[in-house]
């Protein structure tokens, strides 16, 4: 397969004489692709029936005979004003019960019935329209969904169709009030019609009530993306995509990727190290520029797994963006590395975001490959050297790795909804694991968590999995290899309550979760062997073999032949060992790499990147700042 680069554009931001300019400069640049239209709805519609397509028609036929490739996305990000007026309650309300109002995007309920209408009524014009166009090769379905703190709505709109969630769910109020507990502080239900959401009460609402309540909220977004996947697929055979996020966990991605054929994400390296990671002041000031090594790398793989294979950048960061609290500008190189790094963990595209710098609105501030003046900005470059590598590359395919780590977007809401300890964050946990394995030099498949097949994977983790699937279950009690599950897996039935016979309940290894414990960072806990868990640590009751133990006596991590359970959330120290013995044990080779040094293979080559700002020389090459170095694997 050939592998493109793209950039995202506005037509309707710029005078029309200079569409055929742009096209034939990003033609010349080497890009394949362009995303347009997911903002367009005012100028599409600018009145309810008043559909202007002319302006499109020309900006889709001006990138088409450039020798462009157009990605369509759906403009349901950014109902126009009128539509307010038409559905006033189609505004989501937030958790202290006030509407959130017109004048940015993503201004909706995604239960609203009326809103899904006008949604659909929009998306089977336009892919009437443009199904069959020769040009447009690919659709997005509205835009980053989640953004903005945008799944949860405590509406009365989200309320019915919550009520109505229960009522499926459950059949009758004692079914459900045994599911969640009811009996407890006189909670009982007599009608769903009684229920309410879980915001504005009194101390903390009933956790299976939360739980449910995000389950819906989660299902609300897979309806809202499946009814315009429907009817596109209805017009065109061009494959569907969204473009997901970094670090956000509101709605079930695998199940929203169930609908559509391609996974994307929207890639903001510096933007993320500085609002949304967990690190020291010297890990954000030594990657300020490059961004953190892993984080990007971690949701390649989440999203090659939900995208079942098919995976692109959306959006790339190009320079300074706006949002982050801070917007320092990338080392040289790092425009490059970024879509090389995506490259090597199998992107079929890498699209920048955005073409030209906006001169005005909220985005002004956020670098394009162009400034607004259209002079090149650093990045246009940067790009322009990866279409010429990719077009002298040959194809490297995607590489079946041996090591596999479960995400479980559940299990994020059932440790936001009852973290027992303030710093238990399920993402910040299997992200710390994940960076653990590729400080190895390990290249890792991200599973769904009702994975049936583990065949392939020397080495499975599992931390944190609230309730481990039935599937998953049966696959770990047939694996042959070694499995490291927990801290706090298997820890929750299906309606959230605690099982009995206690957790961890893994086939074949006996071991009995009999006290749990949160602690302040600055109370570890020391292991005999060096290291420490921070944060959480269970007591166990065990026959198993004891591999690691707390210098109080506890055991920290257990086995049954390959099967081991942990205990606590190691430190690094504590990870590297555990790692490196659980890859011996496998016949993994796994090699340390020095700080800002990572590597990933694909089936044909390995690349190593260099996300520090000072040269390094490993393995006798000598890699630049912000370098990228690739070798053939031996066949
Ligand atoms: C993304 C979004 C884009 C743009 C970009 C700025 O979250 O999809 O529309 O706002 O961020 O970094």
């Amino acid at each position: 397969m050939k592998r493109t680069l793209g950039v995202c554009y506005y037509p309707e931001h710029w005078p029309e004489a200079q569409w055929a300019e742009d096209a034939a400069r990003m033609a010349a640049l080497g890009l394949t692709w362009v995303r347009i239209g997911e903002f367009a709805w005012s100028r599409i519609e600018p009145q309810p029936g008043t559909l202007d397509w002319d302006w499109l028609d020309r900006a889709i036929a001006t990138l088409g005979a450039a020798g462009l490739k157009v990605v369509l996305g759906t403009p349901t990000a950014t109902p126009p004003r009128w539509m307010i007026d038409r559905h006033p309650d189609m505004l989501a309300v937030d958790r202290q019960g006030r509407a959130r109002g017109f004048g940015s995007r993503r201004h909706y309920d995604f239960a609203h019935e009326g809103y899904r209408a006008e949604c659909g009524r929009i998306v089977t014009l336009m892919a009437e329209r443009y199904g069959r166009n020769p040009h447009v090769a690919a659709w997005q379905t509205d835009n980053e969904y989640a953004c903005h703190d945008t799944v949860l709505s405590f509406s009365d709109v989200s309320l019915r169709a919550f009520r109505n969630w229960l009522a499926r769910k459950y059949q009758s109020p004692q079914a459900l009030n045994r599911a969640w507990g009811n009996v407890f502080w006189s909670m009982d239900y007599a009608d769903f019609e009684e229920i309410g959401l879980p915001n504005l009460t009194v101390t903390e609402a009933n956790p299976a009530h939360w739980m449910d309540y995000r389950r819906f909220a989660s299902d609300m977004v897979v309806e809202f993306n499946r009814l315009q996947a429907e009817i596109i697929r209805r017009h065109s055979a061009a494959p569907i995509a969204h473009n997901y996020m970094g670090r956000i966990t509101d709605f079930d991605h695998f199940a929203v990727g169930a609908d559509l054929e391609i996974a994307s994400w929207d890639s903001y390296p510096l933007g993320f190290l500085s609002d949304r990671l967990e690190a020291s002041a010297d890990h954000k000031r030594r990657f300020v520029r490059q961004g953190d090594p892993d984080f990007q790398a971690f949701h390649h793989d989440l999203y090659r797994a939900v995208g079942r294979g098919r995976w692109w950048i959306m959006e790339q960061q190009p320079g300074p963006v706006n949002w982050a609290p801070y917007n320092p500008d990338p080392l040289p190189g790092m425009a490059r590395l970024w879509a090389w790094e995506a490259f090597a963990h199998g992107a079929e595209a890498v699209c920048y975001f955005r073409w030209r710098q906006a001169p005005f609105a909220q985005e002004q501030m956020h670098a394009g490959l162009l400034r607004p003046d259209s002079a090149p900005a650093p990045a246009f470059d940067e790009a322009g050297q990866v279409a010429r590598e990719l077009a002298e590359m040959p194809d490297q395919g995607t590489a079946q790795a041996r090591v596999a780590l479960v995400f479980d977007y559940a299990s994020a809401w059932a440790w936001e909804v009852q973290p027992q300890g303030r710093d238990f964050d399920y993402f910040r946990l299997v992200f710390h694991i994940y960076k653990g394995l590729r400080r190895l030099g390990l290249s890792v498949d991200i599973l769904p968590p009702d994975c049936a097949d583990l065949a392939p994977y020397a080495l499975v983790l599992a931390p944190g999995v609230a309730t481990l699937s039935e599937p998953l279950l049966k696959a770990l009690a047939a694996h042959q290899g070694q499995a490291l599950i927990g801290p706090r897996s298997n820890a929750k039935t299906p309606d959230f309550a605690t099982p009995v016979p206690l957790p961890p309940n893994l086939p074949g290894l006996a071991a009995t979760v009999a006290r749990v414990e949160s602690l302040p960072p600055d109370v570890p806990v020391p292991l005999a062997r060096g290291g420490q868990v921070l944060h959480w640590r269970e007591k166990l009751e065990t026959t198993a073999q004891v591999v690691e133990v707390a210098e109080d006596g506890w055991p920290v991590l257990v086995a049954t032949g390959g099967l081991h359970y942990l205990a606590g959330w190691p430190d690094a120290a504590a990870l590297e060992r555990i790692l490196s013995e659980a890859c011996a044990r496998a016949g993994l080779a796994a090699e340390r790499l020095p700080e800002g040094l990572r590597r990933r293979d694909s089936a044909t080559h390995a690349f190593w990147f260099n996300y520090n700002s000072d040269p390094i020389t490993w393995g006798g090459v000598t890699i630049p700042p912000a370098g990228v170095h690739w070798q053939a694997l031996a066949p």
